[in-house]
């Protein structure tokens, strides 16, 4: 059977699609991506050894949830800012392990904590960034036995429901990972049309990530705020190793 991958451009197309074209996570091997920055900073988080990730839909949950669990760290992040009373933003840089080491972390972002939920009904789901691409691809092929359906679906946060590119570009980088392994095993692989978009824009991108992530919308509103070091970060391709998975309500490491 050939492995499909898809690729969902946008949150909006799981909110909105109908009839055939309704997206249906069960049984499948799911991926969310938001490079700027949710997956980027809990990707480093675990591999500076973050005990765990617990995503709050809000800040009230997240504030609900400190209450349960005083010991743990509140994260995230509004507007790309720090949250009154949070422990810590939304910059991966500051993720560092003297800071978070053994931490229970709660975490709150705008646009990837919503999309892992929307995706959370999977049969696995993993997070990737850039710097964790190569590590997810080998990861989703050699989990794949345990998937009822032969399907990798990777669903881009956005931003607000809309479209960002530097999802899509990354959705696109690790699409390109999995169809070289595949090549080399000789399987057979079926692209979608969304998956052949984040290739071609891959293609476009892929010599020079950073002045995509700086010339892009959330990036450049990134800069603004000083935070230009952070796209220097989430550009590096492959940088980490470690694969961050949502399981039973949790991220941990898979
Ligand atoms: C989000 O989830 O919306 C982002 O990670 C925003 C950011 O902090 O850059």
């Amino acid at each position: 059977m050939a492995l499909k991958i898809d690729v969902v451009l946008s949150v909006g197309e799981v909110e909105f699609a109908e009839g055939e074209f309704r997206l249906d996570f069960s049984g499948r091997l799911a991926i969310v991506v938001d490079v700027l920055r949710a997956t980027t900073t809990i990707t480093t988080a675990l591999a500076n050894n973050a005990h765990l990730v617990i995503p709050a839909r809000d800040i009230a949950q997240a504030f609900e949830l400190f209450a349960q669990y005083p010991q743990a760290l509140l994260c995230g992040e509004r507007n790309g800012l720090i949250v009154d009373g949070f422990h810590l933003g939304n910059s991966p840089r500051d993720y560092t392990a003297e800071r978070i080491s053994g931490h229970t972390l709660i975490f709150s972002t705008t646009n990837g904590t919503r999309a892992l939920n929307l995706a959370k009904g999977a049969k696995l789901l993993l997070l990737a960034c850039f710097n964790n691409v190569s590590a997810v691809a080998q990861k989703a092929l050699g989990n794949l036995r345990n998937i009822p359906e032969e399907e990798i679906i990777m669903l881009c946060s956005g931003k607000l429901g809309r479209f960002c590119i530097e999802d899509a570009v990354c959705c696109g980088c690790l699409t390109a990972n999995l169809v070289a392994c595949c090549k080399q095993i000789s399987k057979d692989i079926e692209l979608t049309e969304g998956a052949k978009t984040a290739v071609e824009l891959y293609n476009m991108h892929k010599n020079d990530l950073l002045s995509l992530l700086i010339s892009c919308q959330h990036g450049h509103y990134l800069t603004t705020l000083g935070l230009l070091p952070d796209l220097e970060y989430a550009s590096k391709v492959n940088s980490i190793s470690t694969v961050p998975v949502f399981f039973n309500g949790n991220i941990s490491l898979l």
